[in-house]
């Protein structure tokens, strides 16, 4: 059996935006941290030149030649259609006329911000590109990526792929290559789902919608969000948590200023700091999604217990760990 005939599985974690999302897609500097939570992907090659792609979360869909033959119910076609843009841009680049088998399985929830869509694209990438056998750095990983990406998104910065990518905290400016930062000590989050989904492509064309109406305001934002980013990174290089948590509920404000919270998400942050947290602020997309605060380790088990009477919140422990290679393959 040629290695070529195994199937490969890798995986690729969810990811939080620490600060500077919305702004990263104009070119401030953001900071995003790798989360706990994976997608599994695993591909597996066929004899024909069909792509299948399924997952156990969506559904499955097949193309021959670009076009869609088969989905298991209507729109599955669609929704994975970025993947299998992705991946058949993968197998033309390697002149591969074969299809593949791809199975995804992915712990990330969808549209809450949690980088679920970028997590899926990197960790398939991954397995596609060692099952052809081509040597390839992180960063291949996270340009091929933005291919599914794109169509996911509108305007994406590229912040989603290289911090599921590389994994820990990452400071991440467009054009320049990503930079790990490493805390001197393990940074706890607490993570607060609000259970409202909304599509990131949505959200950034708000905001692009109000940078239109509003370019002074938005140049003198961007100045500010990027004090916020260096004194974000500078506040966890030196394990500050209260001057961590009072920039992240900073960086929320301006982010309600360009109109991406929500009165849920308000409600969160506010809930967070009146119960002991030093700071919180929406992650990612916002419209809905997620909310991120931190807290003195002392306080966090508080925190936690009160917040967890009303929210889904998790308590999770940076750095994580950034894509790799599994052992075992995903079953659907
Ligand atoms: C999404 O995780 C972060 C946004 O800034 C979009 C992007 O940077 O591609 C909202």
């Amino acid at each position: 059996m040629d290695s070529m005939d195994r199937p490969v599985t890798w995986s690729a974690p969810g990811k939080v935006i620490i600060c500077g999302e919305h702004f990263v897609v104009y070119g401030v500097t953001a900071i995003a941290a790798a989360l706990d939570k994976r997608a599994y992907c695993t591909v597996s090659p066929r004899d024909d030149s069909v792509i299948r792609i399924s997952s156990k979360q969506v559904g499955a869909a097949e193309w021959r030649d670009g076009e869609l033959v088969k989905e298991s119910s209507k729109g599955v076609g669609n929704r994975l259609n970025a993947y299998h843009k992705m991946v058949s841009a993968i197998l033309a680049s390697h002149d591969r006329r074969k299809g593949v088998n791809v199975v995804i399985d992915s712990q990330i929830p969808r549209a809450l911000g949690l980088g679920s869509s970028a997590s899926i694209a990197v960790a398939t990438a991954g397995a596609l590109l060692d099952l052809l056998n081509v040597s390839f750095e992180p960063d291949d990983l996270a340009q091929h990526a933005l291919i599914a990406e794109s169509e996911v998104h509108y305007r994406p910065s590229g912040i989603d792929p290289a911090v599921t990518t590389l994994g820990g905290i990452i400071r991440f400016k467009r054009g320049v290559k990503p930079v790990r930062l490493e805390p001197p000590a393990p940074l706890e989050l607490l993570v607060i789902e609000t259970g409202k989904t909304k599509r990131t492509s949505e959200m950034v064309r708000k905001v692009a919608q109000f940078r239109e109406l509003h370019i002074g305001i938005f140049d003198k934002l961007m100045e500010l969000v990027d004090v916020v980013s260096q004194e974000v990174e500078l506040a966890i290089l030196n394990n500050r948590l209260e001057r961590l948590g009072s920039l992240l509920t900073v960086n929320h404000n301006v982010l309600r200023i360009i109109g991406v919270s929500t009165p849920e998400l308000d409600d969160v942050v506010d809930a967070s700091i009146s119960s002991g947290a030093y700071g919180a602020k929406l992650t990612g997309g916002g419209g809905g999604g997620t909310v991120i605060a931190v807290a003195s380790s002392q306080n966090l088990k508080r925190i936690y217990e009160v917040l967890q009477r009303s929210y889904s919140v998790r308590r999770v422990r940076l750095p994580q760990e950034g894509v790799r290679r599994e052992s075992s393959p995903v079953i659907v």
